[in-house]
């Protein structure tokens, strides 16, 4: 199971990768917005710190487009992943893109049958969007079990699901249990994931038996 952090801020990157947790980074075009940043810039200065991969996503709807700006944003580094939405163009550029070998993050997923057609068209991920999913009052974590088990019963199918629209911690668990390969998730979340409240009840009765003892370990 790889963890990816979804975000686009070059300062929270940073903050979470001397963990040693992190394996890659996700961003889109609300995400660049939201930094206030140039969207090359930012990529660029993501993948000098990121050794995993990057997902940089177009914002082309054409499939000539979304494959000229897919080039351009896979030129700025070799660990980028070229982030296409899932429409009919995005899945004819994701198939271009693959034949030359270049990654592909086939993003807006919903359903079952589009990851399939993802896939199909060689996309190197499929990110399901389980929150926004949730949001519009659909299981958003059944859709993973669904896409695992399609790719499963075919050999030639080797997307990875990258659950994407994680909105808690709860979500983070449930797809690790159904297989998703990866999870890209946002950085509070990310940092809820160590929290429980025994752990702290729990440490505090140790230091505080500890300090009792008087001792020193060095
Ligand atoms: C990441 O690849 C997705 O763009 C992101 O997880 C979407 O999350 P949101 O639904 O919270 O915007």
């Amino acid at each position: 199971m790889k963890f990816f952090v979804d975000t686009a801020e070059l300062d929270e990157i940073k903050a979470l990768l001397s963990s040693n947790l992190i394996d890659g980074v996700t961003t889109n075009p609300s995400l660049i917005a939201k930094s206030g940043k140039n969207i090359k810039d930012t990529i660029s200065n993501i993948c000098k710190i990121v050794k995993g991969p990057v997902s940089a996503e177009v914002t082309s709807t054409e499939t000539e487009g979304m494959i000229e700006e897919g080039k351009v944003l896979y030129s700025i580094a070799s660990n980028v992943i070229v982030k296409l939405p899932l429409t009919w163009n995005g899945l004819e550029a994701c198939n271009r893109l693959s034949n030359e070998k270049i990654p592909t993050n086939v993003t807006l997923c919903f359903s079952a049958a589009q990851a399939l057609l993802a896939a199909k068209a060689g996309a190197t991920y499929v990110s399901p969007f389980i929150g926004r999913l949730d949001d519009s009052g659909i299981d958003g974590v059944e859709l993973i079990s669904q896409i695992r088990v399609i790719y499963d019963n075919y050999q030639d199918l080797d997307t990875k699901i990258l659950a994407a629209s994680i909105r808690n911690t709860n979500h983070v668990i449930q797809v690790s249990m159904l297989g998703a390969d990866v999870a890209t998730v946002p950085p509070k979340i990310l940092k809820d994931l160590v929290k429980h409240p025994l752990t702290d009840i729990g440490l505090e009765n140790f230091l505080s038996d500890w300090q009792k003892t008087g001792q020193k370990i060095n």
